[in-house]
């Protein structure tokens, strides 16, 4: 089935492990360009090397960047002002009361 993904550029938060990378995997076999993000340059290239090496079509391309906080998504937006598909896959998860849910958080 052709998704009609191939050129389209997707952006999948949290996508060096797990969930996000399996979502970047398939994005970029459906020959889509994909942006992959973590916290650490050496994380993103060993994933890149990773998504590479499985032979993937689509092109691929960094992020290291953390996106839990404001300096994060800044360099995000300035990297790639525009994409077609967001996949907001990171979370934080932290059992808290919610009066102690502070703007930061
Ligand atoms: N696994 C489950 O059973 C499950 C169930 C329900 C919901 N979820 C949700 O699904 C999502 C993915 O879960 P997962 O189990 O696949 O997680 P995971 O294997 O721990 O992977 C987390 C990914 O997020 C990246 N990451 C973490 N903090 C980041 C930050 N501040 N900025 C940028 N990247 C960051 C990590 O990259 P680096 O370490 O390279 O920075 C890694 O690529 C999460 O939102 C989780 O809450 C998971």
């Amino acid at each position: 089935m052709d998704l009609q993904l191939e050129g389209k550029r997707a952006l999948v938060s949290g996508s060096t492990a797990g969930i996000g990378f399996a979502i970047a995997e398939a994005l970029a076999k459906e020959g889509a360009s994909v942006i992959v993000n973590g916290r650490t340059e050496k994380r993103v290239s060993g994933a890149l090397k990773k998504l590479q090496d499985s032979g993937v079509r689509g092109q691929l391309q960094a992020l290291a960047a953390d996106l839990g906080n404001a300096d994060g998504v800044r360099r995000a937006i300035e990297l790639f002002s525009a994409v077609d598909i967001l996949v907001n896959n990171l979370g934080i998860f932290e059992v808290k009361p919610f009066q102690e849910i502070g703007d930061d958080d």
